[in-house]
């Protein structure tokens, strides 16, 4: 008894324990104190964007000393990582997001947040002009704010190459509505091949499940869905499973080109043994209705019948990126994205500051709308936005010493306001000394299906490549950890428990 009664009671300790943090951590997350007002003596800083590069600069930045207003046209930010196992249902979609707001409402000013799309951005006249693109609308659809800082964080849009039908016909993966949308027309498929009197040749059609892209998206949604088909499908449509295909088109040689050798290698004999085909070297040349052109590795076509395309092909720059660029054309020339590094800036602030080149400094570029020497993902974009942070408070702290520094110019002077000169010229040095932004790689990790991830990590100089179970359990802990909120770790533990015990949800939501 007296072991039993240890046992309980230390478990008891445990849970109540788990359970307090929990409850104080959602109690100061959603209890947000009182803030300053906007003060008009202050900058404006303007963040266009609510993804990962802004989301992480918000997170840290000190609002104090700017008024802030972001401007998104998702008042929410999107853990995109996560996004695949949306897409068949593991996750629930609002276990991933954040609103901006949840993050804004602890800050110490006040931050305007605006669902809205920015059009246009004047770099000489400093300002932004932004457009609301709801369903719902009030008078005022579209205006313009001046900045005295703003930070360029729109990210990417999907890639389509103007390929003919795949605005049309293919599923992307890239907004959450697009995970939601993935799902439907999966779930659309199954149904409309269980309907009675489909002939084989149109069930083997709808159940083909082509994805597009050997990168990380489309390896992660790959995986995916074969472990939807093999937890679920095959309890619940065990007439129709063992004819679902699931096939990976990649026109380079090889699937993710930016993990090692063995990790490739890996990925591809789990996708050998999981049955779903991967085929390299084939390009997809349009997209159908109901079928798939390929241009095969012997440059012949082939049409491929299917139920369902995922497109994740890789990005491109939004409109109002290129458009800004336009504006600059001496200085921003490469067709990947914004130049922040490696052309000579303005004077004071050399490029690794994150500076837009071409401007005067008040423009700041982060994230997938930027062409850097690093990948587009999302460890980049956030340590850049925190990066920024550092940066804003660092110039805040030098306005304000120029600030005191010519007042105390002004004033007539005496041998103790000489003494604070020297001080706050020496402390106005250093405050001129902004440090660049160094990127601080923590590796790469992706989930390939099947209960396995595979991880390439920095380990001393060299690379320490993993794959397998548990690599997978490491792969969980790295996101639930790096998710941004106490809610939203709870919620995706919740949603993967849930799964565990009870399985995904097959039901055809609208
Ligand atoms: P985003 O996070 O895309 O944010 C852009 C923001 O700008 C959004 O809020 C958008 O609504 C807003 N916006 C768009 N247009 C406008 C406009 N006109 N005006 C104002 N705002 C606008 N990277 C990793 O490192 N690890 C991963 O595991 C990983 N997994 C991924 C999985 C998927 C499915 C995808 C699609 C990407 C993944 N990435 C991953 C890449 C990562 O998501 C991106 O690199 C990252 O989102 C880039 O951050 P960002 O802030 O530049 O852009
Ligand atoms: P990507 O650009 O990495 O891969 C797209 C792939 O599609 C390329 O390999 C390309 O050759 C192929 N492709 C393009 N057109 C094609 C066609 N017509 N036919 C056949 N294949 C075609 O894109 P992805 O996977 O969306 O990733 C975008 C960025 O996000 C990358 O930087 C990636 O590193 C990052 N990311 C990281 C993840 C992770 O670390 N786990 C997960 C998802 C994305």
């Amino acid at each position: 008894w007296s072991r039993f009664l240890q046992i309980t009671g230390g478990f008891t300790l445990v849970t109540v324990g788990t359970l307090g943090v929990l409850f104080y951590l959602a109690k100061k997350e959603k209890t947000p104190g009182a803030q300053l007002p906007h003060d008009p003596e202050k900058k404006t800083l303007v963040v266009l964007g609510s993804g990962w590069g802004a989301t992480s600069l918000l997170k840290s930045l000190d609002t104090t000393d700017y008024n802030v207003i972001v401007i998104s046209p998702k008042n929410y930010f999107l853990f995109t990582p996560l996004l695949p196992s949306v897409a068949v249902g593991t996750l629930n979609p609002r276990s991933i997001i954040q609103p901006t707001r949840y993050v804004t409402r602890h800050k110490a000013r006040q931050v305007s947040v605006i669902e809205a799309s920015a059009t246009e951005v004047d770099p000489i006249n400093k300002t932004v002009t932004f457009a609301d693109t709801s369903e719902i609308q009030g008078q005022v659809a579209k205006t313009t704010v001046k900045f005295d800082y703003l930070v360029f964080g729109v990210g990417a849009e999907v890639q389509t190459f103007n390929i003919p039908g795949v605005q049309e016909n293919a599923c992307f993966m890239k907004e959450l509505e697009d995970a939601e949308k993935m799902q439907r027309r999966f779930l659309d498929c199954l149904e409309s091949a269980a309907f009675p009197g489909q002939t084989a040749e149109e069930v083997n059609r709808l159940l083909h499940m082509v994805v597009v892209g050997g990168g990380p998206t489309g390896i992660e949604v790959s995986g995916e869905i074969h472990d939807f088909l093999e937890e679920d499908l095959r309890s619940w449509y065990p007439e129709l499973a063992n004819n679902i295909r699931i096939t990976l088109v990649e026109a380079l040689p090889s699937v993710l080109p930016m993990f090692s050798k063995q990790l490739i290698d890996y990925t591809e004999s789990t996708f050998k043994e999981a049955k779903i085909d991967i085929l390299t070297k084939t390009m997809v040349k349009e997209i159908k209705e109901k079928s798939v052109v390929l241009q095969t590795p012997d440059k012949s076509i082939i049409e491929v019948p299917c139920g369902l395309v995922v497109w994740a092909a890789g990005n491109k720059l939004r409109k109002v990126t290129q458009d800004l660029m336009a504006r600059l054309p001496q200085d921003q020339t490469n067709r990947r994205g914004i130049t922040v590094n490696g052309i000579a800036m303005h004077a004071n602030y050399p490029s690794e500051h994150l500076r837009m080149a071409g401007t005067d400094g008040s423009i700041f570029a982060i994230g997938d709308c930027t062409a850097t020497s690093y990948a587009p993902t999302a460890q980049v974009a956030s340590q850049q936005g925190a990066y920024l942070a550092r940066i804003f408070a660092q110039l805040a702290k030098r306005d304000s010493l120029e600030a005191r520094l010519t007042q105390l110019r002004s004033a007539a002077s005496s041998d103790e306001g000489r003494v604070e000169i020297e001080t706050i010229e020496k402390q106005l040095v250093k405050a001129e000394k902004l440090r660049p932004f160094q990127y601080s790689h923590q590796g790469s990790l992706a989930y390939i299906g099947s209960d396995k991830a595979i991880a390439d990590l920095p380990f001393f100089n060299g690379n320490f490549a993993s794959g397998g179970v548990a690599t997978f359990l490491f792969w969980r802990s790295a996101y639930l950890s790096t998710l941004f909120s106490a809610r939203n770790r709870t919620l995706v533990a919740t949603d993967w428990i849930k799964v565990k015990l009870f399985g995904r949800d097959v039901s055809l939501g609208s």
